[in-house]
């Protein structure tokens, strides 16, 4: 079966550097009634940082959603209402 969300973190040097290296603990910290509804995949550069229309880093993609200055609680938030 597969998940309903697919979370890819940018790994990317922008990304990194303003907190993504944070995100990479989602796994850990995602509360238990998500565990089994999302697949999180690390990424290199997803070329967000390249537009600054895109907002700040560090950038997520939540399927199709590209999500700027994505912290744990802005993910969770998300599932939530998704
Ligand atoms: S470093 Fe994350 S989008 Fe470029």
């Amino acid at each position: 079966m597969s998940k309903k969300f697919k979370i890819t973190i940018c790994s990317g040097t922008a990304c990194y550097v303003m907190g993504g290296a944070q995100l990479m603990m989602l796994e850990d910290l995602i509360p238990a009634e998500f565990r089994d509804q999302v697949e999180i995949v690390g990424s290199n550069c997803l070329q967000a940082c390249r537009d600054s229309s895109n907002g700040q880093p560090p950038f997520v993609r939540i399927n199709d959603y590209l999500m700027e200055s994505a912290s744990i609680a802005r993910i969770v938030d998300y599932l939530r209402k998704h």
